[in-house]
């Protein structure tokens, strides 16, 4: 059974996710694209990864948003036009499956595919990516994906946002340990992607499977640091998450996992519950040279990721 994914919770973790993803390794990640990058997205939701991106490429690309949920692309469709025209960006629908961005540095071109990734790589087209990438994908999916993928694939792969079992909530209260563990075993729990999903291991696998194929593996840390204001619906999100997940590995805990859950609601509520979600960026580079041309970066691109806020000190 595969993990449904609600449009809500994309769009409440957007700007959070645009504020900690490593720009380190996105730099060398686009380091090593070609003149028109083409990049392969999976389980690209609804386009976040493309709109914090592509900005940062600049230059004319195409992107394939993969997903097998249809709800998911049309509204990637939507948002990537919708923001695009807010920053001042001109959106043009050549035909019925394509989107074109029309950016200072060239073309951004968005098509969608819907496939269902658990058999993957079989049924995505990789001979025509100069990258894979993915955003909060790899702790669902499971070691023996893994394996195919670094077995089939001859191009750099990124997956950034995998989750790294450092999460903590503060400040402490009863209920925590019994939370905490509940939710850990629930991240092992097959997420359709045949075999127990990766959690916490991810970044771990994924280096092993390709650094064992002669990728250079690199990683960063991209934890959400969530404090007050802004971040409160994510972090009572985060609450019921926690406090969910844990109660279907652990009924006989039910109790106490329901006050955990209250107290935390009222912390948020109240503004003094503070969390960190551990995640981790990666980037696996095959062994084959680099391009030749490293082209600019045009100047001055709009950001189409939502930012928030800047924090008083
Ligand atoms: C946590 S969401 C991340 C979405 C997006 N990358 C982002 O960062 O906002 C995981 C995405 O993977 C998709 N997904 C999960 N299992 C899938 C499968 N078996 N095949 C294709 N897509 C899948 C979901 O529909 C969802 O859009």
């Amino acid at each position: 059974m595969s993990e449904e994914f609600e449009l809500d919770w994309l769009d409440l973790r957007e700007p959070h996710d645009a504020a900690a993803r490593s720009e380190a390794l996105a730099e060398a990640l686009i380091a090593r694209l070609p003149a028109r990058p083409r990049l392969m997205d999976l389980g690209a939701g609804t386009g976040s990864l493309f709109r914090w991106l592509a900005p940062r490429i600049g230059r004319a690309q195409a992107w394939t948003l993969v997903d097998q949920n249809r709800e998911m692309t049309e509204a990637a469709f939507d948002t990537i036009a919708d923001r695009a025209e807010q920053v001042g960006l001109k959106v043009t629908f050549p035909n019925r499956r394509t989107l074109l961005v029309h950016a200072p540095g060239g073309a951004w071109r968005v098509e969608a595919l819907i496939a269902d990734l658990a058999h993957a790589p079989d049924n995505l087209p990789l001979h025509n990516a100069d990258a894979v990438v993915c955003s909060a994908l790899c702790d669902l999916v499971s070691v023996p994906w893994v394996e195919r993928m670094a077995a089939a694939m001859r191009v750099p792969f990124y997956a950034c946002l995998n989750v790294d079992g450092r999460d903590r909530f503060l400040p402490p209260v009863p209920g925590d340990a019994v939370v905490a563990r509940g939710f850990a075993r629930d991240q092992g729990r097959d997420k359709g992607f045949g075999g127990r999903a990766l959690g916490p291991k991810a970044v771990a696998e994924i280096a092993r499977a390709f650094g064992a194929r002669g990728f250079e593996v690199q990683s960063a840390a991209s934890d959400w640091v969530l404090r007050g204001g802004p971040a409160t619906a994510l972090m009572s999100e985060l609450v019921f998450g926690h406090a969910e997940a844990a109660l279907a590995q652990d009924r006989r805990q039910g109790a106490q996992i329901s006050a955990w859950r209250e107290r935390r609601l009222q912390q948020s509520s109240l503004g003094r519950l503070q969390a960190r979600v551990g995640h981790r960026d990666v980037l696996a580079l095959p062994p084959e040279a680099g391009w030749d041309e490293a082209p600019a970066v045009a100047p001055g691109l709009p950001a189409m990721a939502p930012a928030l806020p800047r924090r008083r000190r």
